[in-house]
């Protein structure tokens, strides 16, 4: 089912990085400084263990389930990544319609090739809309009113990233966007530029310009102030900080350390999702990005209390290896890996899906 031959979502991987430029495969697969953090994200799943229920009727599965009352065909949703145009000519429209087909949320992000108009434009299903906070608040407000007019159906507040993490292959590389593409969405507040710099990431470069690092809760409450649409606060690691988001109006949380890209040497998002599910005891939902490679992670994942999952880097290589195709593949293939995980595992429902099938190691 998944192109380029591949029987597994790490086997795609290697057929994406057959075909991508050395700048592009390195920009979308690196973690931050030694790459602990991105490597621990996909190990992490590894050390939970399921303790399958045995002699129940499995024999019709149900996957679907709400995100935020919206219904969706599985937990699975595609989650806000960086410049899909870099991985095919289609971009971020391409990703919208397989997720749409999959019938599931796709989470546009800021810095798409495409903008949000037209990304909502070709998707018949929900899109949700990564926000960053630029300095520049007009144009950030801007930005939020045009999400939502286009039919953003929540905000996704990424909080974990004051400054770019220090992922050296870009430095290495000095990523960049190539002539032709920008960052779609802010072209005509004068941000869309991701250019060449000499010595440094052109994207580190750009976020130290242009993002605000002064963010805090009360701007959660600002933003929160100024839309209409659910807000989720991405990049939660803490269920400190997971209670804050509850008391600052979030109807949900994103369990993320922004695919190890960030802060090297913060916790496996697997590791933290329990104790964030036991704090916000069901208030908000809590998503979690992180490593999810397998059905089977994605059923550790509701078992340790998530709603869903969101999907990065392996719809990257889909887009990369077939286009629409190669990212719906990528869906797919994890809708059957969990609905068979389900199976062997005695869930007929993602709602069986509880505590108690879990262990860690
Ligand atoms: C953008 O959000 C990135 O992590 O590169």
């Amino acid at each position: 089912m998944l192109p380029g031959g591949a029987l597994n979502l790490v086997e795609l991987q290697e057929a994406a990085r057959e075909r991508l430029p050395a700048i592009t495969y390195d920009y979308y697969a690196s973690g931050a400084h030694d790459e602990h953090t991105l490597r621990e994200n996909e190990a992490a799943w590894a050390r939970v263990h399921l303790h399958y229920r045995v002699l129940v009727d499995v024999s019709a599965r149900d996957l679907s389930t709400t995100v935020l009352g919206t219904r969706v065909s599985m937990p699975i949703l595609v989650a806000p990544t960086a410049f899909h145009r870099l991985a095919c000519p289609d971009g971020e429209l391409a990703t919208a319609r397989a997720a749409s087909r999959a019938r599931t949320v796709m989470c546009l992000s800021s810095l798409s090739n495409t903008g949000v108009e037209d990304v909502c434009a070709v998707s018949g299903g929900p899109v949700w809309f990564q926000l960053y906070v630029y300095r520049d608040r007009a144009a950030t407000e801007a930005l939020v009113a045009r999400a939502e007019a286009a039919g953003a159906s929540a905000l996704v507040l990424t909080v974990d990233a004051p400054l770019l993490g220090r992922r050296e292959r870009d430095v290495r590389n000095r990523f960049h966007l190539p002539d032709g593409l920008r960052v779609e969405n802010l072209t005509a507040a004068g941000h869309g530029d991701v250019a060449l710099r000499s010595g440094e990431s052109g994207l580190a470069a750009y976020f130290a310009e242009k993002l605000d690092p002064s963010l805090t809760w009360k701007d959660v409450a600002w933003l929160r102030s100024v839309t209409r649409v659910p807000l989720l606060v991405k990049g939660i690691v803490r269920p400190d900080d997971a209670r804050r988001a509850i008391d600052h109006g979030a109807s949900g949380v994103v369990v993320s350390n922004h695919g190890g890209r960030q802060l090297d040497g913060s916790p496996a998002t697997a590791a933290v999702l329990a104790p964030i599910a036991n704090a916000v005891q069901g208030r908000i939902e809590v998503l979690i990005d992180g490593g999810v490679r397998r059905g089977t992670d994605v059923l550790k994942a509701l078992s340790l209390g998530a709603r869903a999952v969101l999907i990065g880097r392996p719809i990257l290589w889909g887009l990369a290896v077939a286009g629409e195709d190669g990212a719906l593949a990528v869906l797919e293939t994890l809708r059957h890996e969990l609905d068979h995980a389900m199976a062997l595992a005695g869930c007929a429902r993602v709602s069986d899906a509880t505590h108690d099938l879990v262990s860690s190691a």
